[in-house]
């Protein structure tokens, strides 16, 4: 059972009231956010060191191979690849995968991640508008600020820059690629509502909780589908559309951005910072999901 806590950073407010202790269910008091100290590997020798043979000087023939090689070709490589795949996660050493060399689409998917859990959060504040309960207004502040940086400025960039135009003329999947930029266009202009519904909040004037709720409600049954349809048919077939050469050069250009707008390990300061929302909320414990059958 999730603890019951009342967090102090979460600003209480909609009905311009108090949230009901009531309803601050959980509080993120149970699971750690980052993995098992064990489970992260220290060191480069020690990532590669189960990769042909157990030895510490096998994992250094290895290493020193690297060097030899375009890393990231390196791990784009088939043959490594299926190697690499004897020790899932260990290339993928820091919390939110934010230190390890990812492919493009890898990069794409990982942020479909964050997105579902902006969702995640965005459900549980509908309900509890829906309900009339309160909620914190600066988790869904924090909430609509990281879609907007980090989902339509940033991932949704690198869709209508990188792929979108690729499809457009290879003349492959042309209605869906259509479909989903005016999606994209959707989604901004209801975070433009949402991030409006906020400031209008905060200056006490009439709060219109019917609109936030079809914001929410309209946001998440558009980008379930949008994202599970790039997932499942967009990203698979561009594959077919770039030469491996082509597809390591966009990995770089994915990271080149990434490192730019959001430093050194961006992604993994934005898988936190979503964490912090849900403990917020007190649906950052994934064992509360678990039915008890
Ligand atoms: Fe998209």
């Amino acid at each position: 059972m999730p603890m019951h806590t009342t967090d102090r950073r979460a600003r209480p407010i909609i009905h311009g009231m108090h949230i009901h202790p009531g309803f601050q269910r959980g509080g993120g008091a149970g699971l750690p956010e980052s993995p098992a100290p064990h489970s992260v590997p220290s060191s480069p020798q020690e990532v590669f060191s189960g990769v042909e043979g157990d030895s510490p000087e096998s994992g250094r023939r290895l290493m020193k191979r690297i060097h030899l090689l375009n890393r990231r070709s390196l791990l784009k490589g088939v043959g490594l690849l299926a190697s690499l795949s004897l020790v899932p996660g260990r290339l993928h050493a820091a919390e939110g995968g934010g230190a390890a060399e990812v492919s493009p689409l890898e990069d794409l998917m990982r942020e479909h991640g964050v997105l579902s859990r902006v969702l995640l959060i965005y459900e549980e504040i509908l309900g509890r508008v829906r309900s009339g309960r309160g909620f914190p207004a600066e988790v869904l502040q924090k909430s609509a600020d990281l879609i907007r940086r980090f989902i339509e400025d940033y991932h949704e960039k690198l869709e209508e820059e990188y792929l979108f135009p690729r499809f457009e003329k290879a003349g492959r999947l042309v209605e869906l690629v259509r479909v989903l930029k005016e999606q994209h266009h959707a989604g901004r202009r209801l975070t433009d509502s949402i991030l409006g519904w906020l400031q209008s909040a905060e200056s006490k004037e009439k709060q219109d909780e019917l609109k936030l709720a079809r914001d929410l409600s309209l946001f998440i049954r558009m980008y379930r589908p949008h994202k599970a349809r790039e997932d499942t048919v967009l990203f698979p077939a561009l594959h077919s559309l770039v030469s491996a050469k082509d597809f390591e050069r966009m990995g770089d250009q994915f990271e080149d951005r990434e490192k730019g707008l959001f430093g050194e390990n961006g992604f993994g300061q934005i898988v936190t910072k979503v964490a912090a929302m849900e403990r917020d909320l007190g649906i950052f414990e994934l064992s509360r999901v678990t039915p008890k059958i």
